[in-house]
């Protein structure tokens, strides 16, 4: 790790927009009783057993960073009713839309945190989760932005403490140096083994990928996308 890795502002801090245009008022309503009981609080102690964070029963639990528009959160949540979902996403529009979905598809398997992932990495026991999402993170596409970028030996770190034995980390960008900087850096942690064997399996969506608005934008101004998975070493 070099001294820039290692924790600093550049790497515990949430660099985006918080805000958008002003809720409307079902929105507003959902944030202020919805949001406090679906919120996972990394102020209390966290429960021995994660699954117990939900109150339908969970064989697996799973983690999104960033969820944006919550497309793909809600996708897998619908399909997985038995997977327990953090979803993570400091930007309160984005939150509202999630929440007003959570309310009309009626689903009990999704908790929520509405700041840094950070925080709620550091909170989450060890060897917890089956599965962190990143998908389309902020690319931070100029050179001195890159130490802002998600991905980084910190922040590998905290996700092989939490990942389970053979827990899986999935990856999704359509910028070309994110997913060379993502390579690069799985490979000098040491922790994580990419588990593609051919090209067809970066260039190829997750099994049942819904898409995200990110990749749809991506497509509209001509990019591609690699997927990458990483198991747990
Ligand atoms: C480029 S968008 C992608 C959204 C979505 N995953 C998609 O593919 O459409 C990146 C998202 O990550 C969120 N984000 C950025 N930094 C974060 C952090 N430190 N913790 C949690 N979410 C973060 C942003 O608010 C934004 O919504």
């Amino acid at each position: 790790m070099t001294p820039t890795e290692r924790r600093s502002r550049a790497t515990e801090a949430f660099f985006g927009r918080r805000k958008g245009k002003p809720l409307r008022e079902l929105q507003v309503e959902r944030m202020t009783h919805l949001l406090p009981e679906l919120r996972v609080d990394p102020e209390g102690p966290a429960p021995e057993n994660l699954a117990d964070l939900f109150q339908t029963q969970v064989e697996r639990l799973r983690l999104e960073i960033g969820f944006g528009g919550g497309e793909h959160l809600v996708h897998r949540a619908g399909e997985n009713p038995q997977t327990g979902f953090i979803g993570v996403e400091p930007f309160v529009n984005s939150m509202a839309k999630l929440l007003a979905e959570v309310e009309a598809k009626e689903l009990r398997n999704i908790r929520v945190y509405d700041d840094d992932a950070t925080q709620l990495l550091d909170w989450l026991p060890a060897a917890s989760l089956d599965q962190i999402d990143l998908l389309y993170p902020d690319p931070w596409p100029k050179k001195k932005h890159w130490k802002r970028r998600f991905v980084s030996q910190v922040n590998l770190d905290r996700f092989h403490r939490v990942l389970k034995p053979g827990g899986l980390f999935c990856f999704a960008s359509d910028i070309d140096t994110y997913v060379n900087w993502t390579l690069i850096h799985c490979r000098d942690h040491g922790g994580f083994a990419w588990t593609a064997r051919n090209r067809a399996d970066w260039i190829t969506p997750f099994a049942g990928w819904p898409g995200t608005r990110y990749e749809a934008k991506a497509k509209r101004e001509g990019r591609s996308s690699a997927y990458l998975t990483f198991r747990k070493i």
